[in-house]
C-alpha cells in the first residue's frame, strides 16, 4: 500500500476544490484498512474517510491521513422466491450497484439511479430521491472502528436514519469506516412513481413502469436539471429541505399561495390525527429561487440555472467562496421567509 504525501484532493471531490491532503492512501481491502489503522506512524494522526467525495466541501488543506475507500465487490448473500439480499463493498460506486440491481430486475433502488458517490457514503446521509430513501431497502452495514480497528455490524435501527440523517452524522461521526452495506431487494417489486416528474417522464418515453424504465426515467430527469460534476463542480443539493409547522406553513401560504410543500412523515413529533401538529417540508430550491439566486453567478461560484439548490464551482472556486455564497443565500431566505436552511453537504 502506498501512502502519498501532500496530494491534491481536486480529483477526489466532485466540487473540484483544490486542497491538499497531508497523507493519502487508497485502501482496497479490509486487511489493508486494518493494517493502516494499526500502523504506529499514523496512530495519532486524524483520519478522514473519503468515498466518492460527492457530499463534501473542503475549505482548507486536510492535515490528516485521508483514507480513500476502494473496497469493492457485489455479492448475493441470501435469496428466496421474493427477495434477494445483496452485500456490496463500500467502495463501489453507488450507481454501479443500482445498475447491477436494474440489470437483474431486482427492485427497490431504481429511483435512486445516478446519485453520485459511493455505496459506503449512502447510509451516512440516508440518500434519497424521487420518493425513495435508502433506509427502505437497507438491512445492515459493517464498519471498522477507527481507534480500535474492531469490526461492528449496525442493523437498520442502530443507524437512526432520518431525512438525510444517520448516526454517522452525529454520535458515530468520524468514528467508523463503513466497509460493506447489505440491501434487501425485491423480486416482485412495487413501483414508486408517485413523484410527479417520474409519471410525466414515463409518458414522454411512452414506457410502462418497470425497474428498467423507472431507472431510465430518473436518469433522464436528473440529467435534465442536475449539473454533471465531471463538467461543473458541485455536490448535488447543498442544503436540506427545511421543515416548518402548520402555523408557519399557513402564514407562508397566505403570503405565497403557490408555495410547494411535501408531507414529511418523518417528524418525531408528528401526530397524524392532529392537524395542528402537521409538519411541512418546503423545497429549499424554490425558496432560493424566490430570493433571486437561481442561475446567479458570484465570482467563481453560483446557484445552478436549472436547480437553485445546487451550488456550483465554475472553475477555480475555493471552499471559502462557496461557503460565503451559501451564507448569503441562507441570509436572503431567512430575511424573506423567516426560514432557516441548513447545509446537507459536509463542510471540512
Ligand atoms: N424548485 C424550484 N426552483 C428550483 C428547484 C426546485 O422552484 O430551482 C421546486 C420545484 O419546482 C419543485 C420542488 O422545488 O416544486 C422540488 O424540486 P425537485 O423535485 O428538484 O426536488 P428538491 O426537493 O429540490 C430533492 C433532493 C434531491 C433529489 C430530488 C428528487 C434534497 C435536499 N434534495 O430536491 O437530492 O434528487 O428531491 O427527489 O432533499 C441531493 O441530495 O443531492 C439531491 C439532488
Amino acid at each position: 500500500m502506498t501512502i502519498q504525501k501532500n496530494l491534491s484532493l481536486k480529483p477526489y471531490n466532485t466540487f473540484g476544490i483544490d486542497v491538499s491532503a497531508a497523507h493519502f492512501a487508497d485502501v482496497f481491502s479490509v486487511e489493508e484498512l486494518k493494517t493502516i489503522l494499526s500502523d504506529a506512524t499514523f496512530h495519532k494522526i486524524p483520519k478522514l474517510i473519503l468515498g466518492g467525495g460527492s457530499n463534501v466541501l473542503f475549505t482548507k488543506n486536510v492535515d490528516a491521513l485521508v483514507i480513500h475507500n476502494q473496497i469493492k465487490g457485489i455479492e448475493i448473500i441470501k435469496e428466496d422466491d421474493d427477495y434477494v439480499f445483496i452485500r456490496s463493498g463500500a467502495g463501489e460506486a453507488w450507481n454501479d450497484l443500482v445498475m447491477y440491481a436494474v440489470a437483474h430486475n431486482y427492485g427497490g433502488i431504481e429511483n435512486l439511479s445516478l446519485i453520485p458517490g459511493s455505496v459506503g457514503a449512502a447510509p451516512m446521509q440516508n440518500i434519497g430521491a424521487y420518493g425513495v430513501e435508502l433506509k427502505e431497502t437497507f438491512v445492515e452495514l459493517e464498519a471498522i472502528h477507527i481507534e480500535t480497528a474492531e469490526q461492528k455490524t449496525f442493523v437498520k435501527e442502530e443507524c437512526k436514519f432520518g431525512y438525510r440523517e444517520s448516526i454517522f452524522k452525529h454520535e458515530a461521526k468520524g468514528k467508523y469506516i463503513i466497509i460493506s452495506v447489505t440491501l434487501q431487494l425485491n423480486k416482485n417489486p412495487v413501483f414508486n412513481t408517485s413523484y410527479g416528474a417520474i409519471e410525466q417522464e414515463l409518458q414522454k418515453m411512452n414506457a410502462q413502469p418497470n425497474i428498467k424504465n423507472i431507472s431510465e426515467a430518473v436518469c433522464n430527469i436528473r440529467r435534465g436539471k442536475l449539473p454533471d460534476p465531471a463538467k461543473i463542480g458541485n455536490a448535488g443539493s447543498f442544503f436540506k429541505n427545511p421543515t416548518v409547522n402548520q402555523e408557519k406553513f399557513e402564514k407562508l401560504k397566505s403570503q405565497y399561495p403557490t408555495i410547494p410543500n411535501y408531507a414529511t412523515g418523518n417528524s418525531s413529533t408528528q401526530q397524524p390525527n392532529n392537524p395542528t401538529s402537521q409538519q411541512h417540508k418546503l423545497p429549499a430550491g424554490w425558496l432560493i429561487e424566490q430570493c433571486g439566486w437561481k442561475g446567479k453567478r458570484v465570482g467563481n461560484t453560483g446557484s445552478h440555472k436549472d436547480q437553485a439548490l445546487v451550488l456550483v464551482n465554475y472553475g477555480n472556486a475555493t471552499g471559502e467562496e462557496i461557503i460565503a455564497l451559501a451564507k448569503q443565500i441562507q441570509q436572503s431566505v431567512k430575511e424573506k421567509f423567516e426560514v432557516d436552511i441548513l447545509p446537507e453537504v459536509n463542510v471540512y
